[in-house]
């Protein structure tokens, strides 16, 4: 199936109408947030459903329940999405915590007067592009990945707009004090520090023990098994697991087994050219 019938336009991107209905997107425009909710916003395939686990975990001081008893898109729905019109959100007790997949620039006018906390994930774009493509082959509302499939995720015209706009939008964010940037690079070298540095964040003080129960529950091979965060509950006409599994490697530098020496040369001038400007170190560069 082709973009046309897949995605609306929205703002200038691609995003799939499967999740995104025009009722839900002005849902998203005029959400009101609280002070002490919680965003994990991020580019999909940074390691969005990773954090959904932590960040739960960590606000329930290590008690599991919620990730062992709710889908990980109703433990942390995303504000954009239809199904957040029906979880009666506005009962939900605080801290209240959402994803996005929205630029900065485009989240709701709310955000900017309250300043809720963000978690903002990243993640080396050639591993986004490689994850990004195993995911397109097995989901029926992203559209498969082509022979132009590069050439579209650098140009940004794939769900969810070009990863170097949201990225870079996020970065640029004007009051950073709410905002903790990192990386699914420095999540996979050390997950314990990344869980307590999180912990901080949030200002939940944590025993030593707590933060490495959490770590350990959610490195990838624990985490594969709960079936609240593997994704194995979706029907297979919607997302086809037998093709690729949503946890699917959960390594770094899973690109060099997708990209050509060409590509990758091809990737790193553009990465080049569009990040010029950036001053933010990358763990990955
Ligand atoms: P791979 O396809 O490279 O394996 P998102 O949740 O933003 O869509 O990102 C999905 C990516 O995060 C997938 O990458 C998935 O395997 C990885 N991921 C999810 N949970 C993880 C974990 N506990 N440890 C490492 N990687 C994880």
């Amino acid at each position: 199936m082709t973009e046309a019938e897949l995605y609306t336009f929205y703002k200038g991107i691609f995003l799939p109408v499967y999740f995104h209905t025009s009722q839900s997107l002005k849902y998203f425009e005029k959400f009101s947030f609280q002070p002490d909710d919680i965003i994990i916003a991020s580019y999909p395939k940074s390691g969005t459903t990773w954090m959904q686990e932590i960040v739960p975990l960590i606000v329930s001081g290590g008690d599991p329940a919620s990730v062992e008893t709710l889908p990980n898109w109703d433990r942390v729905p995303w504000l954009e999405e239809n199904r957040i019109g029906i979880l009666n959100i506005h009962k939900r007790p605080s801290p209240r915590m959402f994803t996005t997949h929205i630029q900065y620039n485009m989240i709701p006018p709310s955000f900017f007067e309250v300043k809720p906390r963000v978690i903002n994930v990243m993640r080396n774009p050639k591993d986004v592009f490689t994850s990004y493509f195993y995911y397109s082959e097995m989901s029926s509302n992203w559209v498969s990945p082509g022979s132009q499939f590069l050439h579209k995720f650098l140009d940004g015209k794939v769900a969810y707009g070009s990863w170097f706009d949201h990225v870079k939008s996020w970065l640029n964010a004007e009051d950073k004090e709410h905002i903790m940037y990192i990386s699914y690079e420095e999540m996979i070298m050390d997950l314990k520090d990344t869980v307590a540095r999180i912990a901080q964040f949030l200002q939940k003080f944590l025993d030593a023990e707590v933060i490495e129960k959490i770590a350990d529950r959610c490195l990838f091979k624990n985490m594969k098994k709960n079936n609240m965060s593997n994704y194995k509950s979706v029907p297979r006409e919607q997302l086809d697991q037998t093709k690729s599994e949503f946890l699917r490697k959960g390594i770094v530098g899973d690109w060099k087994n997708q990209l050509t020496v060409e590509e990758a040369e091809y990737f790193d001038a553009v990465y080049k050219d569009k990040m010029k400007d950036v001053q933010y170190k990358f763990v990955w560069e």
